[in-house]
């Protein structure tokens, strides 16, 4: 139990680490929670034009679940790298530093997959860009690639993770209530439209 519990700690420290955030802080745009949706991950920095720090935010979200997830993997084992998973998961939703106020989970949820299942990765990607070509909505295809990720793991014998990613899922999915919202009321922003 306390190998979990650091794995736990170390994922949320790690997670909540906000990229999107000391980007734009540091390339002096400001609070990108003032712009477009008022999130702090990739979608809304894209908002500020700046293409080369939306796609710095979506690898930083990203890759913090992953070291996460494969640190915790190599000291303690599978148990602890979950653990880790869900804690940077939590770290990038409910940063302690922001009031518990984080991000929507995307980037976060495609990092902590990579270092679990590449192929399912792999697949959410598929499903992303797939979308996000045909209808140019950021949300709209993290939500339907979440909501693939548990059956596409569990089909592909890892039903551990499958589980964590539904509950992972399920959290990305209450993030985006606003987002749903807009999406079904016809006003969500499309992609790189300026916000
Ligand atoms: O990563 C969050 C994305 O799915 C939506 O972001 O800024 O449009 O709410 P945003």
């Amino acid at each position: 139990a306390l190998v979990l519990t650091l794995a736990l700690a170390g994922g949320y420290l790690a997670g909540s680490i906000p990229f999107g955030l000391i980007l734009t802080r540091y390339a002096g745009l400001g609070d990108v929670r003032a712009i477009g949706s008022g999130n702090i991950g990739a979608t809304n920095v894209l908002r500020t034009g700046r293409k080369g720090l939306a796609a710095a935010t979506l690898l930083g979200d990203a890759l913090k679940g992953t070291a996460a997830v494969l640190v915790a993997g190599r000291l303690g084992g599978e148990d602890a790298a979950l653990a880790a998973g869900l804690g940077a998961f939590l770290g990038h939703l409910f940063p302690v530093w922001l009031g518990f106020k984080g991000g929507k989970g995307v980037a976060t949820f495609i990092g902590v997959l990579l270092a679990l299942s590449p192929l399912a990765t792999l697949v959410f990607a598929a499903i992303w860009i797939g979308l996000a070509f045909a209808m140019r909505y950021s949300s709209l295809s993290a939500l339907s690639a979440s909501a693939a990720t548990p059956p596409v793991l569990w089909a592909l014998g890892q039903p551990r993770a499958a589980v964590l990613f539904l509950v992972l899922g399920l959290l990305l999915w209450w993030k985006h209530a606003p987002n749903i919202r807009r999406l079904l009321a016809g006003t969500e922003g499309r992609i790189g439209q300026k916000g």
